[in-house]
């Protein structure tokens, strides 16, 4: 059924989540065992209380992301995502991710709905550098300002230029398919819906149980999504 969908749709959209970037060595969120926020609190860390209170654990805590996306790299399943997009196979990814694998790995039409890791910006002007200095443990901008990562913090809207193509792709979508995201966190687990209420098939291909899995026509549980699109690409070769 699963090659029927992915020959004959016109219009296929990826939604990626902290699963499609565990076998690049980036741990996820919830997984069971080593989820990030098994060992701390999403809200006392990733949110812009910490930011404003607790700055040093929240420098730490992002220092030591901003080194992980810096020393691991896409996977195979990220190559084969950029390839597909390049043969007509797939049109857009709408990620919750940070790292910027995608993009690293070649894939052209991404919309990030919780920023990148790839830059810092000042919290007082405004500013945008690379994301070397936390490496470097650069923490303050030439203005004086505190430098934070790009990214959404919890209590933030979404940046609205990657929201409104993410609406846009999940609307045009025929075959909508989620890699890696436990769908827990709004408004990001918004778009597998949108994409079914316009017709879309749903596809969830997770390690776990998700919190959308009644809404999919198709579920993949307790598979690695990296071997799932290796065999996904012997339909296409
Ligand atoms: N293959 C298949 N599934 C996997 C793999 C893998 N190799 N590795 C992990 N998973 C699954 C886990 O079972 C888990 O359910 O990926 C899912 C990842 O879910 P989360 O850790 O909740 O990550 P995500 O859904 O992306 O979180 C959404 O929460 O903290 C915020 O902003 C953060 O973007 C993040 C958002």
């Amino acid at each position: 059924m699963l090659k029927e969908w992915l020959s004959t749709s016109n219009y296929t959209v990826i939604f990626t989540g902290a699963g499609m970037s565990t076998e690049s060595g980036l741990p996820d969120f919830r997984s069971a065992n080593q989820g990030l926020w098994n060992q701390k609190n999403p809200e006392k860390i990733a949110s812009t209380d910490a930011l404003n209170n607790n700055i040093q654990e929240f420098i730490d805590f992002y220092r030591n992301r901003v080194l992980g996306v810096k020393e691991f790299k896409p996977h195979k399943g990220h190559d084969l995502l950029a390839e597909w997009e390049k043969k007509g196979i797939i049109q857009s990814i709408i990620t919750q991710n940070v790292d910027g694998f995608h993009q690293q790995a070649g894939s052209q039409k991404v919309a990030e709905l919780h920023g990148t890791l790839q830059t810092v910006f000042c919290q007082s002007c405004g500013r945008t550098y690379s994301s070397e200095e936390y490496v470097n443990r650069t923490y303050h901008c030439t203005c004086g300002g505190v430098l934070r990562p790009s990214v959404v913090l919890f209590g933030e809207a979404l940046p609205e230029e990657p929201f409104q193509m993410a609406f846009e792709e999940a609307s045009k979508a025929e075959l909508f398919i989620v890699l890696g995201s436990s769908l827990s966190v709004t408004p990001a687990n918004q778009f597998p819906l949108i994409a079914k209420e316009n017709g879309a098939k749903l596809v969830i291909v997770n390690r776990e149980p998700t919190d959308l899995d009644g809404y999919a026509d198709e579920t993949i549980h307790n598979r690695n999504i990296g071997e799932v699109l290796r065999d996904w690409n012997a339909y296409f070769s």
